[in-house]
């Protein structure tokens, strides 16, 4: 990589032939074509140094069209005005084909028309296309969305890659430049919505639906709209009587519905196109319905019903949560929450409301079953939530491949079909993601982390990528081509079991430090209001989730709770998850439970050694910035890594007195 900054843009020494490349014709005009015009015209020159005509802003009428040339326009367009029979694609969809020397980008919408640019750009660095070639690609789901958690004063809560792109001391402040380039990093791998303030809405932002800021978030808005990205804003529950003055923000009360009402409308005004409102209710010290003993459908349709006339959608969290629970009561889980609280109201929300449930029960941990709401929610539309800031994943110091762990969730199996088949094909309709950006130089902190933003919008697009096909995409767009580029993707490829291995191997999680959940405190959180609890002992650790313990095994189908409630079936990596074992537990390998810890501690620590091994074999091979910047967070990541290792292994061996059977060293 030469220029961190550019990401998966980065200029190459040698570009394709460029006959048929430099010469730009366009169908019909509409500001997304011209902007996808634009951005054919910029890639070609930032990527290939090649050049294209006309160089303006305009691009040549197809009036003009004579010889080489590539051609742009949306596929009814060109199949009515040039009789080219375009097979049509699905909203957002696109066409690429390449007959030598003219060469046509063809979306079905503008929007398509963008994405279609911004594939044949990357394919063509990747080179994987070539004269001869045709493909066409239509987003699985319609909805692919960045969720910022930033605050006003410009922090980021979960934020490591420097300050808010978008805050600054209470009000909204950017870079111009800087917004567009972000702009076009999504939008180039199909993000299509943005969500720009913390769910945790505080102090200033719940003046963002104020006459206060928003003509400025509608300056924002206007920077990503050519990029077909709209905005949304987290609300809080309480801001009809924080902001508004009222006396109560009761969901059923008349005075705080009209006062949605008004701050909708006032909304719209300034910014037409937003997409809506996103929210979190009754959770971690958040307002919500519960307040005045109303549902959270009561909430949401309250809101939905503001928003209703100006076609935006609520997106209401299920993240909720009893977040004062006490460790002595073994009967409550905080697994079960998400659904206990929603899936008895399926079917009960508006349909301008998007329930968005985290991909796990829990809270997005190394490893973690996926909900048992996705494929039970058959008639609300929802979306499913994942994390691509390094929260609990090495906070952008460790390396941590999460496209590694997002393709298994793709794959796991509800009721309805797996994952990655739902998403677009039923009530679920996308996917969302908290953001892993700030305004560090190379955007993500650490340098390789880039590959979780790309991941997050490949996946999204195409739930049926793996990891390694990721991987291999990202890895040659920035280091390609050439080995580096090998080197680099097995690198991300280790990375997830290897960080899972020292962290939190079997599904034993949330070992964290309290807080700051980076680095181990095995009993950090065992004894605290946050509800996750191992309870190791000397004898067992995990806990019983099956019909015997807390009963969260039954909220799946039955095959699923059968498959989890067995320790025979249950698939190792989240058995301490599911259940509580004793040390000696006999494990698939043959070997107790206690020696598969200690195992995958000392395995794991082994692995991340040899990544920065692995990784100084690239010295002299990429640019040096970059190679310094990712040798240091790899020295970081060991530390870690040795860290979690010694902690961890002296705990169970404190608990349990029994020693590793290998002697290695374990301290006392
Ligand atoms: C986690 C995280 C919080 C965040 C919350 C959420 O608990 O630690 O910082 O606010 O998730 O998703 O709302």
């Amino acid at each position: 990589m030469v220029a961190e900054y550019d990401c998966w843009f980065q200029r190459r020494d040698a570009g394709p032939d460029r006959v048929g490349l430099d010469r730009l014709y366009r169908g019909e005009e509409s500001p997304l074509l011209d902007h996808a015009a634009l951005e054919y015209r910029r890639g070609m020159e930032k990527c290939f140094g090649i050049p294209v005509r006309p160089p303006a802003l305009t691009v040549e009428p197809s009036a003009a069209e004579g010889g080489p040339g590539l051609r742009l326009g949306t596929i009814p367009y060109l199949n009515k005005t040039r009789g080219l029979a375009l097979t049509e694609q699905g909203p957002e969809g696109f066409v690429i084909r390449w007959e030598p020397g003219r060469p046509l980008i063809a979306g079905q919408d503008g929007q398509g028309t963008l994405y279609g640019v911004y594939r044949f750009l990357s394919l063509l660095a990747q080179g994987k296309l070539r004269p001869g070639d045709e493909l066409a690609e239509t987003p699985a789901a319609p909805l692919r969305m960045i969720n910022h958690w930033d605050n006003m004063d410009g922090s980021v809560e979960r934020g490591y890659a420097g300050l808010s792109l978008f805050f600054k001391d209470g009000r909204i402040s950017y870079d111009r430049g800087r917004i567009e380039d972000y702009a076009r990093l999504l939008a180039s791998v199909g993000i299509n919505r943005l969500s720009i303030n913390n769910v945790n809405v505080r102090g200033p932002a719940r003046e963002l639906i104020t006459e206060k800021h928003l003509p400025d978030v509608a300056g924002l808005a206007d920077l990503f709209r050519p990029f077909g990205i709209r905005l949304l804003l987290s609300v809080n529950f309480s801001s009809p009587i924080s902001v508004g003055g009222l006396g109560t923000a009761d969901p059923l009360d008349r005075t705080a519905a009209a006062w949605w009402e008004k701050q909708a409308d006032l909304v719209y005004r300034c910014i037409p196109d937003l997409a809506g409102f996103l929210i979190k209710a009754d959770s971690e010290g958040e307002a919500g319905p519960f307040r005045y003993g109303r549902s959270h459908a009561d909430g949401a349709n309250m809101l939905a019903a503001a928003l209703k006339p100006h076609g935006g959608i609520v997106v209401w969290r299920c993240f909720v949560y009893n977040s004062a629970q006490d460790w002595r009561d073994q009967s409550i889980d905080r697994a079960r929450a998400a659904y206990d609280h929603f899936k008895p109201l399926d079917g009960s929300f508006a349909d301008n409301v998007l329930l968005q449930v985290k991909h796990g029960p829990y809270d997005f941990q190394v490893r973690e079953p996926v909900s048992p709401l996705f494929g039970a929610l058959g008639k609300t539309r929802h979306l499913m939530e994942l994390q691509i800031t390094q929260e609990y994943t090495g906070h952008q110091i460790d390396l941590c491949f999460l496209p590694s762990m997002w393709a298994d969730v793709m794959d796991f199996d509800t009721p309805a079909g797996p994952v990655k088949k739902l998403l677009g094909a039923s009530s679920l309709e996308g996917l969302a993601a908290v953001g892993n950006v700030g305004l560090d130089g190379n955007w993500t902190g650490h340098t390789l982390a880039q590959a979780n933003l790309y991941g997050y919008g490949r996946l999204a697009w195409n739930p049926g990528l793996g990891a390694e096909e990721i991987a291999g995409e990202w890895a040659a767009l920035c280091f390609g081509p050439g080995d580096a580029a090998e080197t680099v993707k097995s690198l991300l490829l280790k990375s997830y079991p290897a960080y899972e291995k020292y962290n939190a191997p079997f599904g034993l999680c949330f070992m964290v430090n309290p807080g700051i959940h980076y680095g181990p405190s095995p009993e950090g959180y065992e004894f605290s209001r946050w509800g996750t609890y191992h309870r190791a002992d000397r004898e067992a650790v995990g806990i019983d989730r099956t019909s015997a313990g807390t009963g969260y095994t039954e909220q799946y189908a039955p095959a699923k709770a059968a498959l989890f409630a067995d320790p025979s079936t249950c698939p190792e990596n989240l058995i301490l998850f599911f259940h509580r074992l004793r040390y000696d537990y006999r494990m698939k390998n043959g070997q107790t439970l206690l020696q598969n810890i200690y195992d995958t501690h000392f395995e794991g620590c082994d692995e991340a050694e040899a990544m920065l091994t692995l990784w100084t074999g690239l010295k002299g091979r990429i640019g040096g910035e970059c190679y310094d910047s990712v040798l240091a967070r790899f020295e970081r990541q060991i530390e870690n890594a040795r860290q979690w290792r010694d902690v961890v292994n002296t705990y169970f061996w404190r608990k349990t007195g029994v020693g590793d059977l290998k002697g290695r060293k374990i301290y006392d």
